[in-house]
């Protein structure tokens, strides 16, 4: 008789995200002369740019003719594109990345469930609470997390660092020492940053402890400020202690193309082992590899032009962000994110809880967010905004709340 992996029942509820899709749908089909505006999900709604399209197009005719038909790609992706992420995103800015470090996937989302693979199942996980679902998530399945204990909020052997207003949001070292670390910045969900000087001493910390870092850098296309990293490798010493994630989804609009990849630097070593050989090992056994024409798509974004229309949608969208942040603000709200981030992260009104509030938004005002509570206990009592709807559309939402 088949045993089935117990660790799934482990995890709480359904995805947050689809809970969300199904009350949202639920209200619609009762309700359907409401007009509702989705800032909920974190997904894009700008065009994916001409730069992009041109590319697509010019793949897909290669793909139709034999002498320049390509069957599977290359294990960990094709030079071409490893090359110019090598470049724009690491060596432009001082950070010393090989392209032969960089594996190319078809999201963050992905490689962000997946990476938590290669490490033994005994490591003890440190998240930031609150935080994006999925590296709980998989560190459940895995069998890492042990019980979900309902007084803590969390499961028993998961280790949470609050991310509060009383401490600007930003982890602080855990009492614990950790074996594996996820940290996000730009954070989802709160939209925080951390500056240089405290993500090197992440660094620090892990390296004298002999953690790994999994950094998920999806946002950092929306960092504005100087001192804020663009990628971890910006600090000494995290070649040798840290895993970066990166998606084409947020700056380029690829979340229904997929495109990421993960850079493991080959001095990153445990037990004598190096992690890249590990992870190649892994993709090279269980993955073919993101299309051609999505590949050939993402070096597009590295274009002069590319590169151009990325930023073009990136103050699009942080034109919403400004909106939205000042719109609260001005109605008394106590609202945070949305300078470096795509998220706006508010504290519900009237001691209200993040559910609450989400089915009062949702009601009363036809608006959708996330609760905040989905992403962990210290998340209740808060809500998340995206910026990634239409500029008219959010202007509309933010009106409507500001009117409750
Ligand atoms: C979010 O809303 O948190 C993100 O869209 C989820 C994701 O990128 O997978």
């Amino acid at each position: 008789m088949v045993k089935i992996n117990k660790d799934y029942l482990n995890l709480q509820g359904s995805y947050l995200f689809s809970e969300i899709a199904k009350k949202v749908n639920a209200y619609a089909q009762a309700n359907p002369d409401k007009e509702i505006i989705r800032l909920g999900i974190g997904d894009v709604t700008r065009p994916l740019p001409p730069a992009v399209i041109s590319s697509l197009h010019s793949a897909v005719d290669e793909m139709g003719r034999a002498e320049t038909f390509r069957g599977y790609a290359p294990d960990l992706g094709y030079e071409f594109l490893r090359n110019a992420i090598a470049e724009n995103d690491f060596i432009k800015r001082g950070c010393n990345i090989a392209a032969d470090e960089i594996f190319v996937s078809d999201g963050a989302k992905s490689d962000s469930g997946n990476i938590q693979e290669i490490f033994g199942k005994d490591n003890v996980v440190a998240v930031c609470d609150p935080v994006y679902p999925v590296y709980v998530d998989t560190n459940v399945m895995a069998g890492r997390s042990g019980k979900y204990d309902c007084e803590k909020g969390g499961f028993e052997k998961i280790v949470y660092m609050p991310c509060t207003s009383e401490n600007g949001f930003a982890p602080e070292f855990p009492k614990t020492v950790p074996d594996l670390i996820y940290l996000c910045f730009p954070n989802n969900p709160t939209g925080a940053t951390i500056e240089k000087d405290v993500l090197q001493e992440w660094v620090d910390y892990a390296n004298k402890n002999g953690s790994v870092i999994i950094y998920d850098a999806a946002y950092e296309a929306y960092i504005s400020d100087q001192n804020v990293p663009h990628s971890i490798y910006e600090c000494e010493g995290a070649r040798e202690c840290a895993i970066e994630l990166h998606s084409f989804s947020k700056n380029a609009g690829f979340t229904g193309l997929r495109l990421g990849y993960t850079v493991i630097p080959k001095d990153l070593v445990r037990e004598g082992v190096k992690l890249h050989s590990l992870w190649a090992r892994r993709h090279g056994t269980k993955y073919n590899g993101a299309p051609y024409i999505v590949q050939r798509a993402g070096e597009a974004v590295y274009s002069k032009a590319g590169q151009a229309e990325i930023k073009e949608t990136i103050n699009y969208y942080m034109r919403n962000a400004a909106y939205i942040l000042d719109g609260l603000k001005k109605a008394g709200y106590t609202v945070s994110g949305g300078v470096n981030a795509p998220y706006i992260w508010l504290k519900t009104p009237e001691g209200l809880t993040s559910w609450e509030f989400f089915d009062r938004l949702l009601t009363k005002a036809n608006v959708v967010g996330t609760p905040g509570v989905g992403f962990g206990a210290h998340g209740e009592g808060y809500f998340r905004l995206t910026a990634f709807g239409n500029y008219e559309a959010t202007v509309k939402a933010v009106d409507r709340i500001v009117k409750l």
